[in-house]
């Protein structure tokens, strides 16, 4: 027998325990024990397999199964003392069924390894992951929805260079984001499909000589199927690293949001105004209402995108098959699936809540130009000016405008005639920003019917 002090799994072939800071460095049970509803389910599984194929007997296989019930009520009872020593979370569980069920608890890591095991747990706690993403994804779009349908065609201005650029609608710009987190939502459709394969049965990284039924075990866990090669099922983190690329596209969809916001929500813009229940106030200044929620939003999104680049690094420099490099897997994931839930619940939260200041939207949409684009297709459709002439005029008559300290539509005919003799009256007709809009009827233009049509389209889509 070995030593009492070293590890009750390996002991037989170590003579002394580990050193304090071995422990602590090797230990993952800190942060792995967020996989116990996982690493039982998947025993579970495989303990009803080994007793169908009879490589373990059933009275022992069923004691098993039973076994880890006991052990994960106690766990989700809070009544669990995990340990150290025990390294993480598949030891801590087997440790303490053989306290609870005795010898047959020994059987169960039979045909098994716990390479296979962790990259099995693994797999199905970001599989969950992704279904809670895709949960919060189409609810913070449902939010956007509606804000979209109530501004279908309130006018704001569109930038770019965060220069006003040409009017758009309100919905348009909502519609906007629904778009781009529905890209997000298939995207992590996407990972869960192809992370939806069992590694369970690759054992240590050769497969097993005993006549184990990984069809079996893959249907019990709901994957697919069974991965086809064991040294690639013990060996890949692919499927985190999808969740995480996939969660930082999204994340970074949060963040350009959530700047919009902290911009649209200043006394200098006044564009909307967010919700008592998600801001903050000043402990000095009394006026302040501050978009904190939108501020951490935009910051936490860092560390999803850390994420996603310490798990590349961990991965990139190892040769197959498994190494224990592999463990900073988890907490990498763990802290950025907490914070992507975390962020979209929050943004869907202001989203809901904020209210849009219809009349500052609009009279931002009216200044700095915005309707000159109209003004130049208006001399090409009604004069026929080739685009660069018109484009020409249109510079004169902004340059006109900015020198007098008016609008484009504050000119008067007799001045617009002074730059281009054919420009008549109907020119009036295009320069209020409400007609600009209207008649951007092109396909996935801001025209508020276009923008209707495509919140019809949504509504329909997400039930
Ligand atoms: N705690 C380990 C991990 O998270 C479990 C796998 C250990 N495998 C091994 N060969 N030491 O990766």
């Amino acid at each position: 027998m070995s030593d009492k002090t070293s590890n009750q799994m390996w002991g037989g072939r170590f003579a002394a325990g580990p050193d304090a800071i071995m422990e602590a460095i090797n230990a993952s049970i800190g942060f792995d024990k967020r996989l116990a509803a996982q690493d039982i389910a998947g025993s579970r599984a495989h303990a009803a397999m080994l007793a169908a194929t009879g490589i373990v007997d059933s009275s022992d296989a069923e004691a098993i199964r039973e076994g880890l019930l006991t052990v994960l009520s106690e766990i989700e009872a809070g009544d669990f003392a995990f340990s150290t020593a025990l390294e993480d979370i598949h030891m801590n569980v087997e440790a303490r069924l053989k306290e609870t069920i005795g010898e047959p608890a020994g059987r169960l890591h039979t045909a098994r390894s716990r390479n296979d095991q962790v990259a099995t747990d693994f797999r199905l706690w970001v599989r969950d992951q992704c279904d809670a993403a895709e949960g919060g994804i189409l609810a913070l779009m449902k939010a956007l929805l509606g804000q979209a349908e109530a501004g279908a065609d309130w006018v704001m201005p569109g930038f770019t260079h965060l220069q006003t650029a040409q009017p758009v609608t309100w919905g348009h710009h909502m519609m906007a984001y629904v778009e781009m987190f529905s890209r997000d939502l298939s995207r992590m459709r996407d990972a869960r499909k192809r992370m939806n394969e069992s590694p369970l049965g690759a054992a240590a990284l050769a497969g097993t000589g005993f006549p184990i039924d990984r069809q079996m075990t893959a249907e019990a866990l709901g994957f697919d199927r069974p991965m086809a090669n064991s040294l690639d099922a013990v060996s890949d983190r692919d499927f985190a690293l999808e969740f995480l690329a996939a969660a930082s596209i999204c994340a970074m969809h949060l963040s350009r949001f959530a700047e919009e916001l902290v911009i649209w929500s200043s006394a200098q813009f006044r564009f909307v105004t967010l919700s008592d229940r998600f801001s903050t106030g000043s402990s000095i200044m009394p006026q302040k209402k501050n978009p904190d929620a939108a501020e951490l939003i935009r910051a936490k999104i860092g560390r999803i995108f850390g994420a996603n680049v310490a798990l590349l690094m961990v991965m990139k420099g190892l040769p197959l098959a498994y190494s224990k490099d592999m463990q900073e897997d988890k907490e990498q994931v763990f802290d950025a699936a907490d914070n992507l839930m975390l962020a979209l619940a929050a943004m869907e939260g202001m989203v809901k809540d904020m209210t849009a200041n219809v009349a500052n939207l609009e009279a931002a949409a009216a200044s700095g130009f915005s309707t000159a684009t109209d003004l130049a297709d208006w001399l090409v459709r009604e004069t026929g000016l080739p685009f660069r002439d018109a484009h020409h005029v249109t510079g004169a008559l902004v340059a006109m405008a900015e020198k007098k300290g008016c609008d484009l539509s504050d000119l008067s005919l007799e001045e617009m005639q002074s730059v281009n003799g054919t420009i008549s009256e109907g020119i009036f007709d295009v320069l209020g920003v409400h007609n600009s809009v209207a008649s951007r009827t092109s396909y996935g233009g801001t025209a508020p019917a276009r923008v209707r049509e495509q919140v019809a389209r949504w509504k329909e889509i997400l039930g």
